[in-house]
């Protein structure tokens, strides 16, 4: 089984968030029970640098705008990865979707069409040897390639295609532009109807990507039953619910070698769920590293988020005077929405000591602060699935989660349980400030009796968070999806 995995971020070649952890493991994952999976991917500056090994195989004249080539190669982890060389489109300083001043590029559609464009060839056997029997697309980034390979007029019959799979990691992302980018996408006008890709006065990636992928699938069950309906669907709702097949939900998992407290390099000292009282020496080196008291009997919450609205840090700063009520202390990692940003060193300067915010995206102090702190808080509005509760689990270090999405799959609320058993950390709902200050108000009283405490970190530290179910999962969907085909 040969897997085209389409992304516009790849863990450890670029990363703005959790799609790169999934489209950087999955696929090793999957290697290991027999699918060949590849990931393409742009080549933005330096990621080409990354690779242990590359030779560039196919050329390519025009590709929206300017020629470009593809690039094969595998990264030190041995992950499989397929680089379009266009510097017309990616070699830019900046993020991959924004200029260094945080504004999207200009020509994200033709960005993005070109990954999807070439996701197309590369599916159809015209592009490169290596043709795979099925291309995974991964968010609007990639959607585009249904509706290149769904209008091909070379390869009008069914079963001459690849089976198609786009996986939504984040509905809040759908890829809008105006109907009137249609002819520089090159598509002809009938992908803009109702039931295609025309999308509210408007045409959207993602949509292309529902109307006409072979099946849809999201990050995590809950997530799947929220986004079919009017409230969460984003305006989604009704093309995922027009679909003929329920839309599958699939529980990311997490790269158990990358995150392993056992061998981290980036953490003070390694620890394993035999070692537990180590970790008090992550918590010291943090606290230190953060100027925040270094009382070991204080609990230390920690955040590690994008900062925006989805991610809801503004419902924590409300709560937040309770956690330090209850002696406890505050340290996040995280970058974003500038509101924000200075709404949390207002918080810092306020409570020196008590609260560290570090304001920028550092992936080895994200390990630090995971190995380090005692408990993680994800305050979600919504969340497809969110990883860094799994870092959590792992790292012992336990989560505090609004009850949505993935969170709502992954953590085991001790007041849910018998004796506590399988419990791993406290879940609150609805999402609002008065139910996350009291979901904290609870962790801080179970902290304060550290034999349970120290039993719910057992639970979360062997908690089965690794890729091996849901490759699995994957590898079936595909071969039905292949076999559906023939
Ligand atoms: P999302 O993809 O919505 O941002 P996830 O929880 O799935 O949310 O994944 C976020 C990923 O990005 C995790 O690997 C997390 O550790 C990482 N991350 C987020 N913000 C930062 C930051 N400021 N510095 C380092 N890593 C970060
Ligand atoms: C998205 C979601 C997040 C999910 C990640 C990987 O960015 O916001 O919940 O964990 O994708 O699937």
């Amino acid at each position: 089984m040969d897997v085209l995995f389409v992304t516009s971020e790849c863990y450890p070649l670029v990363k703005t968030g959790g799609l790169a952890d999934v489209t950087g493991a999955l696929p090793l994952a999957l290697a290991a029970i027999d699918v060949d999976a590849r990931v393409l991917l742009p080549a933005y500056p330096g990621v080409r640098e990354q690779l242990a090994s590359s030779t560039t195989t196919a050329r390519i004249d025009d590709l929206f705008g300017g020629s470009a080539a593809l690039v094969e190669g595998t990264t030190a982890a041995g992950l499989k990865v397929l680089l379009i060389d266009a510097p017309h489109l990616y070699d830019r300083a900046g993020g991959p979707y924004n200029t260094a001043d945080g504004q999207d590029w200009p020509d994200n559609h033709l960005r993005f069409a070109a990954l999807s464009w070439v996701a197309a060839e590369i599916g159809s056997g015209r592009l490169g040897r290596w043709r795979p029997d099925v291309v995974h697309l991964h968010d609007w980034h990639a959607a585009l390639a249904a509706a290149y390979l769904h209008f091909d007029e070379s390869k009008p019959s069914r079963s001459s295609r690849p089976a198609t799979l786009l996986t939504i990691h984040n509905l809040a992302f759908q890829g809008v532009f105006p109907e009137t980018s249609l002819d520089a996408l090159r598509l002809p006008t009938e992908a803009l109807t109702k039931d295609g890709m025309a999308y509210w006065g408007s045409l959207s990636f993602l949509k292309a990507g529902v109307r006409w992928c072979d099946a849809v699938s999201t990050v995590s069950p809950t997530y799947a039953r929220e986004i079919v309906t009017p409230e969460d669907g984003m305006g989604f709702d009704e093309a995922l619910n027009e679909r003929a097949d329920p839309l599958i939900g699939i529980v990311n998992g997490i790269d158990l070698d990358v995150w392993n407290p056992e061998t981290d390099p980036h953490i003070a000292v390694n620890y394993s769920v035999e070692t537990t009282s180590l970790k008090a020496r992550n918590k010291a080196a943090l606290q230190g590293e953060l100027g925040l008291d270094t009382d070991p009997r204080a609990p230390l919450f920690c955040v590690v988020s994008r900062l925006t609205q989805q991610k809801g840090v503004d419902l924590l700063l409300t709560a937040l005077p309770r956690l330090l009520a209850r002696g406890g202390q505050l340290a996040v990692l995280g970058t974003g929405d500038r509101k924000l940003e200075k709404a949390l060193q207002r918080a810092v300067k306020k409570q020196t000591g008590f609260v560290a915010a570090v304001l920028g995206y550092d992936e080895a102090l994200s390990h630090r602060m995971q190995a380090g702190a005692d408990a993680i808080i994800v305050p979600s509005r919504f969340e497809p699935c969110g990883l860094t509760q799994l870092y959590g689990l792992r790292y012992g270090t336990l989560p505090v989660v609004a009850k949505v999405g993935g969170l709502a799959d992954t953590v085991t609320d001790i007041d849910t349980v018998t004796d506590g058993e399988g419990a791993t950390g406290f879940q609150f709902t609805p999402v609002d400030s008065d139910q996350l200050a009291t979901a904290i108000d609870r962790a801080c009283d179970i902290y304060e009796t550290p034999t349970i405490w120290q039993r719910m970190m057992h639970h979360a530290m062997t908690r089965d968070v690794g890729w091996d179910t849901a490759a699995l999962a994957y590898r079936a969907l595909y071969e039905q999806l292949v076999q559906a085909r023939r």
